[in-house]
């Protein structure tokens, strides 16, 4: 299952993320977690030390890979909402798939794939957008079975619903500070999302006392709040340079993490409703910007018969298909730096 932690800007989502991927993993063998931030600090929030490849730079390789055998691209180019095939390449939650093995770093039982950060070469005309879409593809290549733990620290604000990422996670978290304005952050959120309110929960962060708590509470369902977090000295500590105070906090907090954890494994996935988002994505996505972009029909001749179940369970080899369905990936060739096929200043 997947989950994202959302909120206002400095409200606490990367710490959060951080510390619920650790206690995650400190119960699971396997966490993947997605810095899809392009200010990136979850990798620094991970202790993860060392050279980290940034998904954001690295669009044209990962596709490359991800396209697998699939035929019915022709020499078309993928975009970061082309729905998968069943000759694709998909990733799975191990540390041994190709993908996660080339691109992720390890840290104990976590895996971190990021998008990374501007570079001085997008300076002037990339867009936040082209620098998630790496991790766009991947997410939608991903079959995450509903056991595997899969998290996403994200950008400030609702800027995520912009791109086919509001419909790839099964929760989403808003980290809320007891301030008005953190909480219309969330508010606005379920307001311009119904469809995602159900599966749209909140965490309290930074406060102090039963008043900050109470302010919270007055505007959020019961069953939507999993819980506080009070503001922590840890925290400052942490960012101070000592490594283990995040651990303590974490450790305090087990409370917290145990419900957002309780809460995540049992959410489900419509993989059907999935498909259908991602194709009505993509053909609004095509229409409005890449075809012109490629001066191509993107979104014609793609493989109509895929399905998510056909490839999470394969049950009968397909009838059109020339080989069986690719569950055994191939290896990721080393690839030099493709050109982006996405275009930098329009999402
Ligand atoms: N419970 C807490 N107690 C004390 N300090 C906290 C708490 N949660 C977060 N902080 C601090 O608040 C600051 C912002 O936290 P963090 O970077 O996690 O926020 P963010 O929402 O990810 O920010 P951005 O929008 O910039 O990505 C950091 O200095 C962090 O240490
Ligand atoms: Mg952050």
């Amino acid at each position: 299952m997947r989950i994202a932690f959302l909120g206002k800007g400095g409200s606490g989502k990367t710490t959060t993320a951080a510390s619920f991927i650790r206690h995650a993993a400190s119960k699971n063998p396997f966490v993947l977690a997605f810095d899809a931030d392009v200010n990136a600090h979850l990798a620094g929030a991970l202790s993860v030390e060392g050279d980290i490849q940034h998904l954001g730079q690295l669009f044209g390789p990962v596709t490359n890979h991800l396209k697998g055998k699939r035929v019915d691209l022709g020499t078309k180019p993928m975009i970061m909402t082309t729905p998968p095939s069943l000759l694709s390449n998909f990733v799975r939650c191990d540390f041994d798939d190709p993908l996660i093995k080339q691109y992720g770093r390890r840290l104990d039982s976590i895996a971190l794939l990021t998008v990374g950060k501007y570079e001085q070469s997008d300076v002037g005309s990339a867009c936040y957008h082209s620098k998630l879409s790496g991790a766009i593809s991947v997410l939608h290549h991903l079959l995450d079975s509903p056991t595997d733990i899969v998290v996403s620290d994200t950008t400030a604000g609702t800027d995520a619903v912009a791109t086919s990422l509001w419909f790839a996670y099964d929760m989403h978290v808003f980290v809320v500070e007891p301030t008005q304005k953190s909480v219309q952050v969330y508010k606005d959120f379920i307001a311009l999302m119904p469809a995602l309110a159900a599966k749209t929960y909140v965490v309290g962060n930074k406060v102090e006392g039963e008043e900050d708590e109470q302010f919270i509470a007055a505007q959020v369902a019961p069953e939507k709040l999993l819980g506080f977090v009070p503001l922590s000295k840890h925290l400052k500590r942490f960012e101070q340079g000592h490594k283990d105070a995040l651990e303590k906090f974490q450790l305090e907090q087990a409370t917290v993490f145990d419900k957002i954890l309780a809460t995540l494994t049992a959410q489900t996935r419509d993989w059907d409703l999935y498909l259908q988002r991602l194709r009505e994505t993509h053909v609004r996505l095509c229409h409005e910007w890449y075809n012109d972009y490629h001066g191509l029909v993107l979104e014609e001749g793609l493989d109509g018969t895929f399905t998510y179940q056909a490839v999470i369970a394969p049950v009968t080899t397909p009838q059109h298909a020339a080989e069986p369905a690719p569950v055994a990936l191939a290896p990721v060739a080393p690839a030099p730096v493709a050109p982006a096929t996405v275009p930098t200043t329009s999402s």
